[in-house]
């Protein structure tokens, strides 16, 4: 029997208590089909970095690149460090020195309780979201010229490269062929944007590929309010690293918010990194409230890239179990707390 490295970096805010709530019920689906988890916890933080002045230091990098299976984190972001100058290095650091090109994020209605929507009882929302992790305007490339005058100007440089657009559009149409999808839908703003015309031009190259899958172009605009009129159209969405970002933030409020939304970084053929979408919820840290759920249906998604679909099934019918039967937190309608919903969890595996 093997056994799995997870490298565990539950951060800031919300992010220790909901991987202390969540990461048993993991363990016990891995449990369930024979897997075991070998876990460590690396300290990388805001609290770290405040006081060692070290956000990943390169040692602990190299120890994530060759020496464990998956990453897991919690959150980061701090009130304490307003740059958010360790969650760039570490998170951000991560995907892109690791080169974890696909922000893997599923928008999946596991009831119809959880949605906002009128017709969700009637809907069927089940679409995932491949947002490209490693460009755009999340590079950071950019400056700030005559600072302080009134002249000011910040200049933010948004890079789309024919590697990055392809691989990224490529994982969308092989994903959608593997799990018997129809229809692929890219979304970029090349209306106003000029430098994005490289999405539309790959998108249909690459689609030509794929001739059983239809390709449908929307610009985020009008994609972010057809997402809220008619989700259930929808199968699989590629865009850049930006509107990918706030494209599963909205699919997360269709299916429940973001206290269920899973997502994870991956390479294929390499360790992923896996991560809530949510991220460190300052106000209700220490609080005992965060949903675990999010980073439950994470470790699924970590569970099914360490070649578990099993355990992975297992885990998102426990959470669904919960959602329907309780105890749920207050974000879903309920009044338990978060280590309350991290054990009905790991008891209904
Ligand atoms: P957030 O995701 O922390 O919170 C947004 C809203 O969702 C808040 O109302 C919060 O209470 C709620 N929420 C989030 N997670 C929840 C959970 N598990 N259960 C119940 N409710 C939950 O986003 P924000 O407030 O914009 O950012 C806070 C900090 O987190 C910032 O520093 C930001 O940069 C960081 N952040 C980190 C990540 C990450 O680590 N992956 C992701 C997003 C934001
Ligand atoms: C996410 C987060 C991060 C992002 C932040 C914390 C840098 O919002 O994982 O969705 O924008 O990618
Ligand atoms: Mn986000």
């Amino acid at each position: 029997m093997t056994a799995h490295r997870i490298s565990l970096i539950p951060g800031d805010g919300i992010g220790p208590e909901v991987i202390d709530a969540g990461f048993p019920a993991i363990e016990a689906a891995a449990r369930s089909v024979g897997a075991t988890l070998q876990i460590e916890r690396l300290p990388y933080s805001a609290d770290h970095y405040l006081k060692t002045g070290e956000t990943l230091p390169d040692p602990g990098f190299k120890h994530l690149r060759d020496e464990t299976d998956a990453i897991f984190v919690g959150a980061l972001g701090d009130p304490r460090v307003p740059g958010n100058e360790h969650a760039r290095d570490i998170l951000l650091g991560l995907r892109f020195r690791l080169d974890l090109y696909i922000n893997f994020r599923p928008v999946r209605l596991i009831h119809p309780r959880l949605s906002p929507l009128r017709a969700a009882d009637r809907a069927v929302i089940d679409f995932v979201i491949f947002r490209e992790n490693t460009e755009g305007q999340y590079q950071g490339i950019g400056r700030a010229e005559e600072v302080g005058s009134p002249n000011e100007r910040q200049i933010s440089e948004e890079i789309h490269t024919r590697k990055g657009v392809t691989r990224i559009v490529e994982a969308a149409f092989e994903w959608a062929g593997r799990h018997g999808k129809s229809r692929v839908t890219m979304s970029d703003k090349a209306n106003a944007v000029p430098w994005q015309r490289i999405w539309g031009e790959i998108f249909n190259q690459v689609g030509a590929r794929h001739p059983a899958i239809n390709r449908e172009h929307r610009y985020v605009d009008a994609l972010a309010m057809e997402l809220v009129r008619e989700p259930e159209r929808f199968q699989v969405i590629v865009a850049n690293n930006l509107y990918g970002d706030i494209l599963s933030d909205l699919g997360a409020g269709l299916v429940g918010g973001l206290g269920v939304a899973a997502s994870a970084n991956l390479h294929p053929g390499r360790a992923g990194l896996f991560e809530p979408v949510h991220g460190s919820a300052p106000p209700l840290a220490g609080k005992n409230v965060a949903n675990p759920m999010a980073t439950a249906l994470t470790g699924a998604l970590m569970l099914e890239a360490l070649g578990y679909p099993e355990a992975a099934k297992r885990l998102e019918r426990a959470v669904s179990t919960v959602v329907a039967e309780g105890p749920t937190t207050p974000d879903i309608g309920g009044h338990s707390t978060t280590t309350e919903v991290g054990r009905a969890i790991a008891e209904a595996i």
